[in-house]
């Protein structure tokens, strides 16, 4: 693939983020505690977890292994990082999840796995064929800022992610009201992280891809923080009033 060919098939894919995003701001996607009725065929919610995040590995390693470029060493690194958090989301994550006897729409991880495909492609394909970094990147204020955000998304998002499974005992699949660690100031702090940890790579990297990544992940989980904000207000008439949805004392 050329790389004029490949500019052009990710800013196509950075616009369909953009409908994407407004239509989710519209239309819940239908799992968790936003399941409804008439989304078709399910299938177990942790499964549906493993499988869809999973798919993303192989669509990432393999133009990479394809390549017949060396790995240099800031590859490895930024490869690396990327796979730590995809094995953890993909193996990891759904093995804790509290979720027995919930299911999710097949849509949602069809949907899902097309979205990792392209993403992991995307990613695979710079780092097989066009990134280009030398060992003057480690000290890069880009790379470095980049690296701190990742890392402190990444730890927002898991601590967030294992408080929310811990409210839950053994085989309860209700909701209660979140408190402690950054609950105290938002609705969301797993999305937030999440947010944070996808735009440090992006600037880690310094990358069409990562700007494609990145603003996706804002497209899905930004609508979805909004949804989760407002499902808490109605559900919960004691919930904390100056708690914003996902962006401490701003939205
Ligand atoms: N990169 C992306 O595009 C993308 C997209 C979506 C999600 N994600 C990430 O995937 C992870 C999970 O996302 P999510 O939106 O499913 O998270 P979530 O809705 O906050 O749920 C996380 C887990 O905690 C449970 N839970 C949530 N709130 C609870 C409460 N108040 N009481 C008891 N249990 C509660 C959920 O159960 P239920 O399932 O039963 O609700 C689920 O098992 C997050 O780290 C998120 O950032 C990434």
């Amino acid at each position: 693939m050329t790389w004029e060919t490949y500019h052009q098939l990710i800013w196509a894919w950075i616009l369909l983020g953009l409908v994407t995003f407004v239509y989710l701001l519209y239309k819940k996607a239908p799992f968790g505690r936003h399941t409804r009725p008439g989304w078709g065929p399910t299938l177990p919610n942790a499964w549906g977890w493993v499988i869809m995040e999973f798919s993303l590995i192989p669509s990432f390693l393999l133009p990479i292994w394809q390549s017949d470029r060396p790995v240099s060493p800031v590859i490895c690194f930024m490869v690396g990082l990327f796979m730590l958090h995809y094995l953890h989301r993909s193996l990891v994550y759904p093995a804790f999840l509290h979720t027995r006897g919930k299911r999710m729409p097949l849509i949602i991880v069809l949907s899902a796995i097309t979205f990792n495909a392209v993403n992991g492609t995307f990613f695979g394909t710079w780092f097989g064929t066009f990134a280009d970094y030398d060992a003057s990147w480690w000290q890069d204020g880009r790379f470095l800022f980049g690296l701190l955000l990742f890392l402190v998304g990444a730890a927002i998002n898991v601590r967030s992610d294992y408080q929310l499974i811990a409210l839950r005992k053994g085989s309860e699949t209700g909701y209660t009201i979140p408190y402690g660690g950054f609950f105290r100031w938002v609705s969301c702090p797993n999305h937030f992280g999440e947010m944070l940890e996808w735009s440090g790579y992006a600037l880690l990297t310094w990358s069409l891809p990562g700007l494609a990544f990145a603003f996706w992940t804002i497209a899905n989980v930004l609508p979805r923080s909004l949804a989760h904000h407002a499902w808490y207000r109605e559900h919960f008439p004691d919930y904390p009033a100056g708690r914003k949805a996902v962006f401490p004392g701003v939205l």
